[in-house]
């Protein structure tokens, strides 16, 4: 229980988390019927990009700092029009109190779900460390539909699994610290939570460092018997170094309809804004999909350029 969000709040890991739980969030509001979310790992829900924490580490500089200031530096031609869904989020950031001009505060997946949620849905937010846990309360306070536990994100699952509302959301991003074996928890999660609600929507992110150790699990995935895996990815490194982060990924069971052609052009305009070398790609294709048995994958799996 090392991990604090704070010091990666905003970086291009997070970018990536934030713009598909919107994707999701609207894809869901698209039915008039209350839905839930479920965060399993929810942190302290908004971090101050000028902390300590954040200026330690200046992570949010390569992530969020890139999208809010696109004419300055090194990739100023990447600027220019923004796809809809990513102008929508970045405006969903400027609306948190106290980000009036700049962005001074990130909020975290609590947070912007909270400011995405209509007034009959409700979000269930695990948070494990009890400070942590304790600042999300205090920043929700006063919130209905937000929901703060703190306790095991996994075990909760047991207990919400299938939420009353029997829509939804349930998103998993979880620290890393155990490292390969979390991606074994997250599995067992999975398995049980599909039994108790097979049509709920899961979305899981997971840390790109070498590709060799993440297939493993999207293998698993591309067999887990959800309907329709999609697996979007941002790398801005190759993805062949074990010793920082190169990228990172998001892989949504259950994914709605047209969640592919929602995310294909935010996707390519982030690869564009967050490359921090000529390796830079994204990738956004189907582990598993209706209809067709999962196969069995042998590596590597199909990808799509980002400069296609
Ligand atoms: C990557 S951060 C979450 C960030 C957040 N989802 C966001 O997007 O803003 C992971 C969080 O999980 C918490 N955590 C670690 N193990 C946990 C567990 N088993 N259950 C619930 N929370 C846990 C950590 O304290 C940390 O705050």
């Amino acid at each position: 229980m090392n991990y604090r969000h704070a010091y990666h709040a905003g970086n291009f890991a997070d970018v990536l988390k934030h713009v598909v739980l919107l994707a999701l969030i609207d894809a869901l509001k698209a039915k008039p019927t209350p839905f839930a979310v479920i965060d399993t790992h929810a942190g302290a829900g908004c971090y101050a990009l000028e902390g300590k924490e954040a200026e330690k580490t200046g992570e949010w500089r390569e992530g969020i700092g890139r999208l809010l200031f696109p004419d300055v530096g090194p990739h100023a031609s990447a600027g220019g029009a923004l796809p809809p869904l990513l102008r929508h989020w970045l405006d969903s950031l400027l609306a948190v109190p106290g980000n009036e001009p700049g962005l001074k505060f990130y909020p975290g997946s609590p947070l912007q779900v909270a400011m995405a949620l209509r007034e009959g849905d409700a979000a269930q937010l695990c948070e494990l460390h009890p400070e942590e846990a304790t600042r999300l309360r205090e920043r929700l306070h006063g919130d209905r539909r937000m929901h703060v536990h703190q306790r095991d994100g996994y075990e909760a699952l047991k207990a919400l699994l299938p939420p009353p509302q029997k829509r939804g959301l349930v998103l998993i991003d979880p620290p890393y610290e155990a490292q390969e074996a979390e991606y074994r928890l997250i599995e067992q999660a999975l398995k049980g939570a599909l039994l108790r609600w097979p049509t709920g929507i899961y979305a899981v992110w997971y840390p790109i460092k070498q590709r060799s150790q993440v297939q493993p699990f999207l293998r698993w995935l591309g067999h887990c018997g959800a309907h329709r895996v999609l697996r979007a990815e941002l790398l801005v490194h190759g993805d062949d170094s074990p010793l920082r982060l190169n990228g990172s990924g998001m892989a949504i069971l259950n994914a709605p309809w047209k969640l592919d052609e929602a995310l294909r052009e935010p996707l390519r305009a982030l690869a564009r804004l967050l490359s921090q070398d000529h390796a830079a790609e994204w990738r956004l294709d189907w582990l598993a999909e209706e209809g067709a048995p999962a196969a069995p994958r042998p590596a590597p799996l199909p990808r799509s350029h980002g400069r296609r």
